[in-house]
């Protein structure tokens, strides 16, 4: 989630088949294996993958409890703009130096999970110059840094089974560049907030309330700043014509991520909706929990397993002042990660 700035990266969108649970699972448990064998190789670019679970899915793929926050991303009606959910199982978020490290990895889950999922959605984001989108701002700047970071995206006490997962939010969006264009660059700084050559936010008085930064500063009830951390890519293809940013934000509740794109499409009392949205239209939207690491290499038991009943031992012991019932328990076998491949 904290892997910073990347050249490359690829996302991919799956759903899950109905009877494929079982793949998606074990491929989930070896995933950060195969993340190992491929970045190995060229160990200077960076290879990293973050695997997000939908709400749908959870509860095929996993018993026992579920994240507290993890549901379906709710579609946007604003007056002007659309924020639509779509279908989405599971998540890769992939991220490297080049190009290669990432496609590779990408073909070793596709191939993992053929004939169990579907690809719903592929993008391959590139860095598009100094960390710009193609609308040719800066994008990424105020992401936040080092510990208040890691207090943005990480799950804490507040949900403790699931702490040191996370929440993540994509969306992909086509801009209108023919449009884009037509603006003066001033006019197109008043749109984002900021400067387009130098990346400076615009002084507070200059700053319009529709701006896509003013829209975007979230703060709670004590008036503390909500940050995310966002890891957005451009994307494109000449023969669809289309020029694109994949927004990826993380948080440790996906309420803030939610509230800034209800600012955004719904507006606020001082704005109808922020204005980028007129040259830039999402195609799609989906909400995922991601899980740590230490969950992903020792999951809880599959959705549905046989729960073997364990009776007590043979009398009470003394210090038991339970009913004496017994305990659920999930036999070894059921949760163990298998290396085999598919
Ligand atoms: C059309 C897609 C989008 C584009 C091209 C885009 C681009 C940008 C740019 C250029 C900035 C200013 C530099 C920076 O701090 O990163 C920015 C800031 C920001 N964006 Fe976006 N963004 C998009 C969608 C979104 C969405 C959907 C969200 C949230 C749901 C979001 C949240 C933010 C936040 C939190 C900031 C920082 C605001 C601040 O504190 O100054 N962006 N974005």
């Amino acid at each position: 989630m904290l892997a910073g700035t990347s050249r490359a990266a690829v996302f991919l969108v799956f759903t899950v088949d109905h009877g494929g649970e079982e793949a998606a699972r074990e491929l989930l448990a070896d995933l950060s294996g195969l993340v190992r064998a491929v970045g190995f190789r060229v160990p200077d670019d960076r290879l990293s993958c973050v695997a997000g679970i939908g709400s749908l899915a959870w509860d095929r793929l996993f018993d026992g409890p579920r994240p507290a926050e993890l549901h379906p991303l709710e579609p946007l009606q604003g007056a002007r703009h659309r924020a639509p959910s779509t279908p989405g199982d599971l998540l890769f978020h992939i991220r490297a130096r080049h190009t290669d490290l990432c496609f590779e990895l990408a073909a070793l889950i596709t191939r993992r999970l053929e004939g169990r999922a579907r690809i719903v959605d592929e993008t391959q984001g590139f860095s598009y110059f100094d960390q710009r989108d193609v609308l040719g701002f800066v994008d990424g700047t105020e992401n936040p840094e080092g510990a208040r970071a890691g207090r943005a995206v990480f799950v804490g006490e507040e949900d403790a089974a699931f702490a040191g997962g996370s929440y993540v939010i994509v969306q992909k969006y086509l801009h209108n560049l023919d449009q884009w264009d037509t603006l003066p660059a001033e006019e197109q700084e008043r749109v984002v907030g900021r400067t387009k050559s130098d990346d400076i936010e615009l002084a507070e008085d200059a700053q319009p309330a529709d701006s896509h930064v003013a829209l975007n500063k979230v703060e709670d009830a004590e008036g503390e700043e909500q940050p995310i951390v966002r890891a957005n890519m451009p994307f494109g293809s000449l023969t669809r014509g289309e020029y694109g940013t994949y927004f990826i934000g993380y948080c440790r509740t996906p309420a803030v991520t939610e509230q800034m794109l209800r600012n955004m499409f719904l507006g606020t009392p001082d704005a109808t909706h922020d204005r980028i949205l007129d040259f830039s239209t999402a195609t799609t939207g989906s909400l995922f929990y991601v899980p740590s690491t230490d969950f992903l290499d020792d999951p809880p038991a599959p959705s549905g397993a046989p729960a073997v009943f364990e009776a007590p031992a043979a009398g009470p012991r003394p210090e038991d002042t339970s009913l004496g019932i017994g305990s659920l328990k999930v036999p070894a076998a059921m949760t163990a990660t298998s290396p085999k491949v598919l």
